[in-house]
């Protein structure tokens, strides 16, 4: 049953097929919203919206690099639900793991920053368009990374895009506060999703082992739905005068740097 958190709320979550993003639908829904899972794993993605439950959630086929998708993304929940309350800007990619010294810069830095950067410049600016002119007082809420604000092992391409991130969270945040949009952003330290999983070739429970012996925080392992609890913070009104914030969920870790 819903707690009413998020009720009658419409979202567009970003790379919601999979990890942090399909927790976060999830969650999401099960607070009252109705969304729109956009992603390019498309199998993947109808089967989260099927599995939800399909009066509350659909799927859209978005690549996000592709500001022509986005547009029409944005276009389609409007005209499926009525309004856009939540833009939750999440699709992105590791990257190839490789130093700075053979940065493939084609493969490697461009693809990247394509998915992680460009991609979250471009919803925030569609999900605003709609907002200011539906003068809906919308939250848009971006995933960076604790690489937003440190370098720490992750590629050299990977870093600069959540660096970049989170300037445009704080460029956005500051143009959009006078249409009562807020725009913030979270920044979890390693979840063991198949972004993860994958590039390093590790099971869940290595993942998790491997990364939570680097924060101060002991006896929590960081889990997607904490990432999602965070972004449902940001989504509700709870956090009504929060704004340009970056929320670090990482267990201090940002801190000891
Ligand atoms: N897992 C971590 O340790 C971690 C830590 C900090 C930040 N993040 C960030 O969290 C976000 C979600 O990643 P995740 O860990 O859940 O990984 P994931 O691989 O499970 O999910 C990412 C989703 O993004 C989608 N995606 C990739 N490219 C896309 C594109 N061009 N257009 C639309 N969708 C696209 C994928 O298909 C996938 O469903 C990413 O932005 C990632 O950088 C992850």
């Amino acid at each position: 049953m819903s707690t009413g958190r998020l009720e009658g709320k419409v979202a567009i979550i970003t790379g919601a097929a999979s990890g942090i993003g399909e927790a976060t639908a999830r969650l999401f829904v099960h607070h009252g919203a109705f969304i729109v899972i956009a992603d390019i794993q498309d199998e993947l993605g109808a089967q989260v919206a099927a599995s939800i439950g399909e009066h509350r959630a659909t799927y859209k086929h978005c690549d996000v690099r592709d500001e022509k998708q986005v547009e029409e993304t944005v276009a389609f929940t409007v005209a499926k639900y009525g309004k856009l309350d939540i833009m939750y800007s999440n699709a992105g990619i590791l990257g190839p793991i490789e130093s700075i010294l053979d940065m493939d810069i084609s493969d490697g830095f461009d693809k990247t920053v394509a998915v992680n950067a460009r991609g979250a410049a471009i919803a925030i600016k569609h999900a605003a368009r709609v907002m200011v002119a539906g003068k809906v007082q919308g939250s848009i809420i971006c995933t960076a990374s604790t690489e937003a604000t440190r370098a720490g092992r992750a590629p050299a391409a990977y870093v600069a895009s959540k660096h970049a991130v989170l300037g445009l969270v704080r460029a956005a945040a500051r143009e959009l506060g006078p249409h009562g949009i807020r725009v913030n952003c979270v920044s979890p330290h390693g979840v063991a999703t198949p972004m993860v999983c994958d590039v390093l070739g590790m099971d869940v429970a290595s993942v998790e082992a491997r990364f939570s012996g680097m924060g101060n925080l002991k006896g929590v392992v960081l889990k997607k739905d904490h990432v999602a609890e965070a972004v449902l913070f940001l989504a509700s009104d709870e956090s009504a005068y929060v704004s340009a914030t970056n929320l670090s969920i990482d267990g201090g870790l940002s801190t000891m740097i």
